[in-house]
């Protein structure tokens, strides 16, 4: 494994084709900032144009939380204006959405507002059984403003969300399981080992086909279903023209591992 620290408040990791990317404010909780903002965006751009990284994880440092949502301190005396350029484009949300690798939330702690907002932002959430989600925006006289009242719904529904987003109530790591905001718990101390198990095995896959694969299943949310069901013939048909598509076939009909060429 090496470490290097390119960003002040983001810790990139690297294992094997992993990338581990960690919000690094443990005395705020992972709070996101403008500096957290930037320094994640920087560390994206990165990771994007870096051939030797597969999937990205995303996580948050110390014991106790995720991210515990955008940066309050920030908030006091602010105008509109001065909100609307914190918030102008490009935004984290939407970059983990459309990023061209698949990003797993990782989420060992709290997870609220903002930080809820950016896990459902993501591909994949994986829980450990202490993790706490929320949408608190509501006891700031705030809304959620990172996408939790649009990509939050798509994930759990209207009634969930409403009952997050106007109650500002915390729920567990169980019920986030069960109302289908996280894809998989485990007891805290095994979060680690078992998410990374699952992104290396992400990461052995074609790159090629696991970004058609991703964009193909980001499609659903964006299109009515006639036409993401041709959408997805033609993402389909396109992979038949990759040296990876030859490469995997061939290996089955040779009963022996694929080795994937990226193209
Ligand atoms: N923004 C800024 N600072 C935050 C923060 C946030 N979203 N969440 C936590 N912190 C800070 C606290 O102010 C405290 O800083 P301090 O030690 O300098 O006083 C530190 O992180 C530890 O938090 P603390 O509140 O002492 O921990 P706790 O275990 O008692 O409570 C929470 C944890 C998550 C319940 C509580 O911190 C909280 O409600 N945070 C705000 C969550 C929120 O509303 N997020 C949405 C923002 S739009």
């Amino acid at each position: 494994m090496t470490e290097s620290s390119p960003q002040k408040t983001i810790l990139m990791e690297r294992e094997g084709r992993v990338a581990i990317l960690t919000v690094n404010r443990p005395d705020k909780l992972n709070a996101l900032n403008d500096q957290v903002r930037e320094d994640m965006l920087a560390a994206l751009a990165e990771i994007e144009h870096d051939d030797g990284i597969g999937v990205v994880v995303l996580t948050g440092a110390g014991e106790k939380s995720f991210i515990a949502g955008a940066d309050i301190s920030e908030f006091a005396g602010r105008t509109p204006f001065d909100q609307r350029e914190a918030m102008r484009s490009p935004r984290i949300f939407d970059v983990m959405g459309s990023f061209p690798k698949p990003v797993i939330a990782m989420i060992n702690g709290f997870c609220l507002g903002g930080g809820c907002e950016l896990a459902s932002s993501c591909d994949l959430r994986i829980a450990s059984d202490k993790a706490r989600f929320g949408q608190p925006e509501i006891n700031l006289g705030l809304i959620p403003g990172g996408g939790g009242t649009q990509r939050l719904p798509r994930l759990i529904g209207l009634g969930q969300t409403m009952r997050l987003v106007l109650t500002g109530d915390m729920i567990g790591a169980a019920e986030a399981k069960d109302i289908g905001l996280v894809e998989l718990v485990f007891p805290h101390d095994e979060l680690r080992t078992k998410t990374l198990e699952l992104a290396q095995k992400m990461a052995g896959r074609s790159p090629l086909t696991l970004r058609v694969a991703k964009e193909a299943v980001r499609t659903a949310w964006k299109l009515p279903i006639e036409e993401g069901i041709a959408y997805e013939r033609d993402l389909f048909c396109l992979c038949f023209s990759t040296a990876d598509k030859e490469e995997g076939v061939a290996a089955f009909l040779e009963k022996r591992p694929a080795v994937w060429k990226g193209r």
